[in-house]
């Protein structure tokens, strides 16, 4: 008969030991060990790492053989996707929730990830699935009162259990036999038989493969509310990322209003697509042109530019903003909103060497409007002309009314992309036609490596210094 017992396993070398230790005595590696359920005289463990059992090198140990099928003899049927009904999240899950798949939804506290979650299971509701809210965090009452004010007809209608013993949760699964489920959020369950705290690496991974495991065997398609750290990763566990069938990531910053969804790994779809949501009083609204709503709140003075991103599949226009101001500090400043630090200095470090552009004495802060965060080097040249803009006080493409004739029309602003080589040189990125065609769409002069070879080349069409003459 199989006993269940559980034993601390070094997650770097799998040394195992009867008791948490600070530092794995098999390799020396410190915080590594975590609980596990180890099924003792079964031979194997539940989640397949050698227990106690005799393991041998080599041989089958008298297992039959398994079968290989030809792929195309395999069958697929084509499951129909569970519509959510909020256009922005079924794109981002490549189509809708797929029956019986395991979905981590992932970000930091306050973000809006049980706003958006209730907002979905309210629309399946009223469309007639049947759904399950598992909260572990709030009260049954806290969470009426957060569906009284969303704006969805079948936020009411949604069952909700107040629990966070994993066992309970998995026999209502098992009575309820939802569509849908929430589990809001992974940290907070947890497993009775494993002694470590809710949330620890051993129970947040025992919680997520026997939900994974339920799932499957139900057919209930599942979402793990998870927090990340501070440093972003999804707390305990990059294990969970690698179990779970589709990873995806709620972000923004709490005081703005505007947020991103994000698939960060999607077995079902691709991984690319991110959607744009609206915090208001009444839950999230999707912005369905998000490209026009930051264009038209671009401010078009010195330091300010708009980039041609990519949102996935899907071109994406925001605002980029610098300040360049003089400096006490050695080394000075860096500051940067929604892009990356060591893209920042890679920037700066090239204006300097090759375009003639120092800042080394300056202070330089760079934001993403609206709380968005872009992740391509295509980003650097937008980082670049706004800096230079900043620096130089001249509104990229010219100002309105600049010092130009006036009866001249107005240069139209510019919109730019490309990635900043090491060389000075600008370098293509992928997508450009759709990038061009979504800056012209809206009017603005684009100013892209197909145009300009050098960064040089992009600062004297869109930068050109105060000395410039007047176009004719
Ligand atoms: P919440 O969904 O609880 O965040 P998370 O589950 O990620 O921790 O909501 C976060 C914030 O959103 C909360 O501070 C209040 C605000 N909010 C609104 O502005 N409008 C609304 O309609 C709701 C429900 C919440
Ligand atoms: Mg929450």
């Amino acid at each position: 008969m199989a006993r269940v017992v559980t034993a601390h396993v070094c997650s770097a070398c799998g040394h195992e030991s009867p008791r948490w230790l600070g530092q794995c005595p098999g390799c020396g590696a410190w915080g590594t060990l975590a609980e596990e359920r180890v099924t003792r005289g079964g031979g194997s463990s539940s989640t397949g790492r050698g227990g106690g059992g005799g393991r041998s090198s080599g041989g089958s140990r008298g297992a039959p053989a398994g079968r290989p099928t030809r792929l195309a003899d395999v069958t697929a049927p084509r499951v129909p996707r569970l519509q959510t009904g909020l256009g922005e999240v079924d794109r981002v899950l490549g189509g809708g929730l797929v029956p019986g798949s395991l979905v981590l939804l992932g970000g930091s506290p306050g973000i809006g990830k049980s706003t958006l979650l209730n907002m979905v299971l309210g629309r399946l509701a009223g469309d007639g699935r049947r759904t399950l809210y598992v909260s572990g965090e709030e009260s049954a009452a806290q969470v009426r009162l957060r569906a009284e004010r969303l704006a969805i007809p079948g936020a009411l209608d949604v069952p909700i259990l107040a629990e966070t013993d994993l066992d309970t949760v998995i026999a209502t699964l098992e009575q309820e036999r939802p569509d849908v489920c929430v589990i809001d959020s992974v940290q907070t369950l947890h497993d009775a038989e494993l002694s470590g705290a809710p949330g620890s690496v051993g129970q947040v991974r025992e919680v997520a493969s026997r939900l994974m495991g339920v799932a499957k065997r139900l057919d209930v398609a599942t979402v793990l509310v998870g927090h990340v750290t501070k440093e972003g990763a999804l707390a305990g566990p990059r294990v969970l990322e690698h179990l779970v069938d589709c990873v995806l990531q709620f972000e923004g910053e709490r005081e703005r209003t505007y947020r991103t969804l994000r698939a960060q790994k999607n077995r079902f779809g691709s991984t690319n697509e991110a959607g744009v949501f609206e915090m208001r009083d009444s839950g999230l609204v999707e912005v369905l042109d998000p490209s026009a709503r930051f264009v038209g709140e671009a401010t078009r003075a010195p330091g300010s530019v708009v980039l041609c991103a990519m949102e996935g599949t899907r071109p994406l226009l925001v605002e980029v903003q610098a300040l360049v101001s003089p400096s006490e500090l050695v080394p000075p400043r860096r500051v940067c909103n929604g892009i990356d630090r060591n893209r920042l200095a890679l920037v700066l470090a090239v204006l300097g060497r090759h375009a003639g552009l120092s800042t080394s004495t300056s202070d330089v802060f760079v934001n993403v409007v609206g709380g968005i965060r872009i992740d391509e080097p295509g980003a650097d040249l937008a980082v670049a002309l706004a800096v230079a803009s900043a620096a130089r006080g001249v509104v990229p493409g010219g100002a309105p009314d600049a010092d130009a004739d006036p009866d001249a029309p107005p240069a139209p602003p510019v919109a730019c992309f490309g990635e900043v080589g090491l060389t000075g040189e600008l370098r293509g990125v992928a997508h450009g036609d759709r990038r061009l065609a979504e800056a012209r769409k809206f009017g603005l002069a684009p100013i892209a490596p197909e145009r300009c070879p050098t960064l040089r080349d992009a600062l004297r069409a869109a930068v050109p210094g105060r000395r410039r003459p007047a176009p004719a």
